[in-house]
This record gives structure tokens, sequence and C-alpha cells, in this order.
């Protein structure tokens, strides 16, 4: 019984082991992606718009919704608030999500799309 229970327990610990650093990869992998593909339009500071409006606090927010950032009349009339599943479609790609949409970018890898996205999650929102 105590050995079943130690080989579960040491069980669980390698498969933490194992998954931490593909979670850290990730993790490390949408920042970067950030910053390559979306920083130069894009704050994460509360407040700062640049050609694309301040991607804090992204998730859980109204899509559209930023004070004082440009946005095209689609996005503004979309609706939605944002999550990931939402941010993950609208990235792959824009102008089927949003009519009109100025963000000309797409990210068509799916696996960037989702290190992007988690990225934004793992994110402090300020405001
Ligand atoms: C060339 C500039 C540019 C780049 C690069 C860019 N965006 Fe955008 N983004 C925009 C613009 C402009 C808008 C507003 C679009 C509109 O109003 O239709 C926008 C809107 C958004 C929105 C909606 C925000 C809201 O307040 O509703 C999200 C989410 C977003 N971008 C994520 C990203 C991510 C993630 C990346 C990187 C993979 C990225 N963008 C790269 C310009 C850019």
């Amino acid at each position: 019984m105590a050995f079943r229970f130690l080989a579960v327990l040491a069980c669980s610990f390698l498969a933490l082991w194992a998954l931490a650093p593909s979670v850290r990869a990730q993790d490390a992998a949408g920042e970067r992606l950030f910053r390559a593909r979306c920083a130069s339009c894009h704050s994460l500071e509360a407040g700062q718009n640049r050609i694309g409006p301040s991607l804090n606090g992204v998730i859980g927010r109204k899509a559209g919704s930023v004070e004082g950032a440009r946005y095209s009349a689609g996005l503004r009339d979309l609706g939605i608030t944002w999550d990931a599943g939402q941010i993950d479609r609208f990235l792959a790609n824009p102008r089927a999500m949003v009519a009109g949409t100025t963000m000309a970018i797409a990210v068509t890898n799916a696996a960037d799309r989702a290190a992007v996205t988690a990225y934004l999650e793992s994110q402090p929102a300020s405001n």
C-alpha cells in the first residue's frame, strides 16, 4: 500500500517535472512573439495606445472599448468580450472575424497563436 502511494507520488512529480519546462518554454515563446509581432503597434501598459489599442488586460475586456484608441466601426460594434478562444480566432484571420478591421496582420501558425494568447493571459491587468 505504502509502496503504491509512493509510486503514484513519484509519477506525479515526474509528470510535473516533465510538464514545467514546456509551460515555461511556451511563456518565453509567447513573450518573444509579442515583442516581435505585436509590440510595434500594441503596448501592454494601460492607457498607452499606439497604432493599435493598449492590450493591458485585454482578456476579459470588451472588444473595441479602450478609451482614446482608434477603432474601426467593425471592431467597435463587435459586441464580444475577449477570451482566449476569441483572441485565437481574431489572430488567425482578423478580417474574417471583423469586417473592415484596420489590423492587417494575422498569425497563421496555431502554436504561435496559442503561445502569444497565453502570454497575454499571463500579463497583469492594471486598470
Ligand atoms: C501593424 C499594427 C498591428 C500589429 C503588428 C498588431 N496589431 Fe493588433 N491591432 C491593430 C489595430 C490598428 C487594431 C484595431 C483594429 C480595429 O479597430 O479594427 C488592433 C486590435 C487588436 C485587438 C483588439 C483590441 C480591442 O481593444 O478590442 C487585439 C486583441 C489585438 N489587436 C491583438 C494583437 C496581437 C496579439 C498582435 C501580435 C500577434 C497584434 N495585435 C499585432 C494593429 C496591430
